[in-house]
């Protein structure tokens, strides 16, 4: 998956290394078709920082050349840099990210807001985390693990891994959870960026559920903290999950009892249990916090098998730790 704000520059260098891409003027044009006058990249725009970055880059590039630079890239550059966004020293920006598909580009492309800084408001869920990706990436190599599967995400975030989930046409049914009424809030804006807003029939932050193209989507609030309160498995909905995902979600070792709990909760809600199983990707940013994390889940009566094991990509902040996938069962 490229996300155009993480991986544009990677992409431009990789273009600009290959040979077909010597010819600057096909360059300024590509940019000016395909990045400025994008209808996507204009309505979602991706964060003023990038697309400052981005433009720099450009038209240094080009000068270097002695190219004579299209006036749109000019005026772009100079209309953004005296924009009140750039000009804003507020801390709490909000921008865009368009993710495509790196197998099919015509794939329809994922809209994502999110804060600009990795803890807002006091949550970490208000901006994409690494092992997301990473997990994203698994779950493309064997699509079969998706095929009809009703899932329920805990501390979903912004709720890239469900909308990606969700692109994917034999998923009709996501249940999106996290704790925080902000998040919630950014999840249920980010599935209105994605699917068909007229179909949505009820878009309260605790159940919000579209009709589009037949999938049904809900987004419930769960803290593990306070199980008491859940209301995803009353009235006998609910119990028949195939898959929990979560990405990300292991950083604070005081919440590893509640969170295994919560599992052990989830699956004593379950029609048939033995069907059910947890995909978890987890940046090992403390060996410490992850060793309780396993050990709480073997106190529940918990197995576990590691899928993968990778160290965290470049364009993660956190560049030396592991990120690590499990599947977790009973
Ligand atoms: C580091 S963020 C990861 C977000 C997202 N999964 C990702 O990978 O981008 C951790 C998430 O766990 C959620 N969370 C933290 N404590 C929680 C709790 N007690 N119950 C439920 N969710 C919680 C946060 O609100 C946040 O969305």
């Amino acid at each position: 998956m490229y996300g155009l704000n993480q991986d544009c520059s990677k992409v431009l260098a990789e273009y600009l290394k290959s040979e077909e891409y010597k010819e600057l003027e096909l360059l300024q044009s590509i940019i000016i078709d395909f990045v400025l006058n994008d209808q996507i990249l204009a309505k979602y725009q991706p964060n003023w920082k990038f697309r400052k970055t981005f433009l720099k880059q450009i038209i240094s590039i080009l000068e270097k050349n002695n190219c004579e630079i299209n006036s749109q890239i000019y005026d772009s550059y100079i209309d953004l840099i005296n924009s009140s966004e750039c000009l804003s020293t507020k801390d709490d920006q909000k921008y865009f990210v368009v993710f495509f598909s790196k197998k099919n580009i015509n794939e329809k492309p994922i809209v994502i807001e999110q804060f600009a800084n990795a803890i807002t408001n006091g949550t970490t869920g208000l901006h994409i985390w690494p092992a997301c990706f990473q997990l994203i990436d698994f779950l493309n190599r064997d699509k079969t693990l998706l095929e009809n599967k009703k899932i329920l995400e805990l501390g979903a975030g912004v709720g890239l891994l469900g909308l990606h989930c969700l692109n994917s046409r034999n998923i009709n049914n996501y249940i999106f959870t996290d704790c925080h009424s902000m998040v919630l809030k950014q999840i249920e804006t980010n599935v209105l960026l994605n699917h068909d807003q007229n179909k949505v029939h009820n878009n309260s932050c605790r159940d919000c559920k579209s009709g589009d193209q037949e999938k049904i989507i809900s987004i419930y609030e769960l803290n593990w903290l306070e199980l008491e309160e859940c209301t995803i498995f009353k009235d006998n909905t609910n119990r028949d999950l195939d898959l929990i995902l979560a990405t990300d979600i292991i950083f604070d070792p005081d919440l590893m009892s509640a969170l295994s709990k919560t599992l052990s909760f989830i699956w004593s809600n379950q029609l048939d249990s033995r069907k059910l199983s947890f995909y978890i990707a987890s940046t090992i940013r403390n060996e410490k916090t992850y060793e309780t994390f396993l050990e709480n889940l073997d106190k529940e009566g918990f197995k576990f098998e590691i899928l993968d094991k990778n160290l965290a990509s470049s364009k993660s902040s956190t560049p030396d730790c592991f990120i690590e996938i499990l599947k977790i069962f009973k």
